[in-house]
């Protein structure tokens, strides 16, 4: 009921500007009198994935908090588990803005932010400080002008800043917003790729003396043909998780909607089915062999559960926490 005013009030404005005062307050928020707002307890349903403990198989999408500023905040609202980044070596700017969109009669998002963050040492120190005790996920890219052949350095770089910090990581190679990083997700940049974060991984393995297994996330708009060709380097290359999907490009089911024909991935309800499809499909190649994280557009139970029926271990929202609030967690949680 509250979010539904807040959320009432809110929508008038820009939506990247709701976006820095919510981040700016909700720390202050979570450590107020009023953290009631915020705070709630939900089902303990624990699940053992990736050799990682889970407190419940709902955690928070990358790119909401990308610079793990807010941890804690996201933690008290019951999530499993909180996804930090996409953090790049460099701190960078993104796109021009406007670059986030809402589409509200479609309940969906359409973003072109361009991987803004604050570089990751800068994201390594937020985690540090944070006294979350669930998995925190960082999900890495490589920065705008880094050429696409030489984008393993970025991956390999971040993956040694962040290794002794992460419950997992993950390899972003699917965000449509920064130029030709999809392409990564292809042939022999996807072996090549795989090959180099596998070899980083033991050598860190052995270095810390602990596993941290590495994920990679894929896009929505590949061919079947495409999906069963990178579910095939998962497997190869021993991959340890998949996450289904990022934002798709495909604006066919918001056409005539505003805002339809910005530049960007979509996100919300119209990537839910897109999304449960790759998952079906990685889900019959992999045979189990590899745990998938479903998120795209689940904005309820009966979303969330297509997506575990689909073959995913652990889901995660981000477009539907903004538009239905943090009750969502615990509808979802409570009754999964
Ligand atoms: C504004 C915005 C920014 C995002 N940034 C990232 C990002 O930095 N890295 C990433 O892997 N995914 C990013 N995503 C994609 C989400 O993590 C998620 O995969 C996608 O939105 C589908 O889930 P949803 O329908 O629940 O939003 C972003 C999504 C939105 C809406």
């Amino acid at each position: 009921m509250l979010y539904h005013i807040f959320k009432k009030l809110m929508f008038h404005f820009d939506p990247e500007k709701v976006h820095e005062l919510f981040f700016r307050n909700l720390n202050k928020l979570n450590n107020s009198f009023f953290s009631f707002l915020i705070n709630q307890s939900v089902a303990i349903k624990p699940v053992q994935c990736m050799g990682l403990f889970f407190k419940n198989p709902l955690g928070l999408a990358a790119g909401l908090d990308k610079d793990g500023e807010c941890i804690d905040a996201f933690g008290s609202m019951g999530f499993g588990f909180i996804e930090v980044g996409t953090v790049t070596p460099k701190p960078q700017f993104g796109n021009n803005k406007p670059r986030l969109f809402r589409i509200v009669k479609a309940d969906a998002l359409i973003n072109r932010m361009g991987f803004n963050n604050k570089g990751v040492d800068n994201l390594v120190e937020n985690i540090k400080k944070s006294s979350y005790n669930g998995i925190i996920g960082v999900n890495i890219g490589k920065n705008n002008d880094t050429l696409i052949e030489e984008s393993k350095n970025d991956y390999l770089f971040c993956m040694n800043k962040v290794y002794n910090h992460a419950g997992y990581i993950v390899i972003n190679i699917s965000s449509p917003n920064t130029h030709r990083l999809r392409e990564l997700q292809y042939d022999v940049f996807l072996d090549d790729l795989l090959i180099k974060i596998k070899s980083e991984q033991l050598k860190l393995r052995l270095q810390y003396k602990k596993n941290v297994p590495v994920l990679i996330k894929i896009a929505p708009d590949l061919t079947e043909n495409e999906i069963v060709q990178f579910s095939d380097s998962l497997l190869r290359q021993n991959i340890d998780g998949v996450i289904a999907t990022n934002t798709t490009l495909d604006h066919s089911l918001v056409q005539g909607l505003s805002y339809c024909n910005e530049d960007g991935g979509l996100s919300g309800r119209p990537v839910q089915c897109k999304s449960t499809k790759v998952i079906e499909i990685i889900s019959r190649e992999i045979r189990g062999k590899i745990p998938i994280i479903g998120v795209g557009g689940i904005d309820s139970l009966i979303s969330a559960r297509e997506k575990i029926e689909a073959g995913a271990s652990l889901i995660q929202i981000y477009s539907g926490l903004i538009y239905r609030g943090p009750k969502l967690i615990k509808d979802i949680v409570n009754y999964i």
